[in-house]
């Protein structure tokens, strides 16, 4: 056990400082394989455990919002049967673990781009969004087939095919424009992003969301986080002061 999934005195964060959105980059299931001798593929396959104790944890902690970066545009550039390996792992993801998710009242939503996705993938993606719909408790966002400069170029590319048929001006493009043509439009920005692995990066991950993001890195290998982990990150979130480009609360006056 490493000091990030030691259990620390910090109480788990009263309801008032829980995040409201939780981002994650699980990094590290090939070096935590790799150092124990395994193949890749098992370092995901214990990615996806990790991946379900960290759903069940954020929806008993409070959280809303559990961004999760699954599968980036540029993983596409590794070894073929590592990117089966991926899709086989999605794939078994919704078959056996949507009912509990949707019993659980976890909404999934998923972000990315689509279009080059195998059909049988596109239709379990869009099964899962339509059976979880209307449930309340947490949104569980994958984010499959995501590259954050990508999906701020397809929103920039929506808007322009407006102002171009006359139906937007262009001193009407504002940020505010920009959020709601992006994946996440109905969606609260993060609070908090972790990355494991101990790598200090956002990856082209949710570039334009994490504005304001508090970032926390934390140095276990994916596979290895688990509740206590999120609890301490939620703690370190919660020793930050938020200032969003003002003043500190009790400097401000
Ligand atoms: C990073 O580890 C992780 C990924 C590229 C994919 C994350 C995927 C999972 C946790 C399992 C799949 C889950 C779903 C829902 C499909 P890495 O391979 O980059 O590790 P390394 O940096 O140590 O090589």
């Amino acid at each position: 056990m490493s000091q990030a999934n030691a259990p620390i005195n910090t109480a788990p964060s009263e309801p008032d400082h829980v995040p409201r959105h939780v981002a994650i980059i699980m990094d590290g299931n090939g070096r935590w394989a790799a150092e124990r001798g395994l193949p890749r593929s098992e370092g995901h396959r214990r990615g996806v455990e990790a991946l379900r104790k960290t759903v069940r944890a954020a929806g008993e902690i409070g959280v809303s919002y559990l961004t999760i970066f699954s599968f980036s545009s540029e993983n596409w550039s590794r070894p073929a049967a590592e990117i089966r390996d991926l899709m086989g792992l999605l794939r078994r993801f919704i078959r056996n673990d949507l009912a509990e998710l949707h019993q659980n009242r976890v909404r999934v939503r998923v972000i990315g781009e689509r279009d080059d996705l195998d059909p049988d993938i596109r239709r379990l993606l869009e099964e899962a969004e339509q059976l979880t719909q209307n449930n309340d408790k947490l949104t569980l966002v994958v984010a499959f087939n995501y590259g954050a400069r990508q999906e701020i170029a397809r929103a920039a590319r929506r808007i322009a095919n407006e102002v171009a048929a006359g139906r937007v001006q262009p001193a009407e493009v504002t940020a505010d424009l920009l959020s709601q043509n992006l994946d996440t439009a109905d969606m609260p920005d993060p609070d908090l992003l972790i990355r494991t692995s101990g790598e200090q990066r956002i990856s082209n991950f949710l570039l334009w969301q994490m504005a304001y993001s508090e970032l926390v890195f934390v140095p276990i290998y994916w596979p290895e986080f688990d509740r206590v982990a999120l609890e301490n990150a939620i703690a370190e979130y919660c020793r930050r002061e938020r200032r969003f480009g003002g003043l500190a609360a009790r400097t401000g006056s």
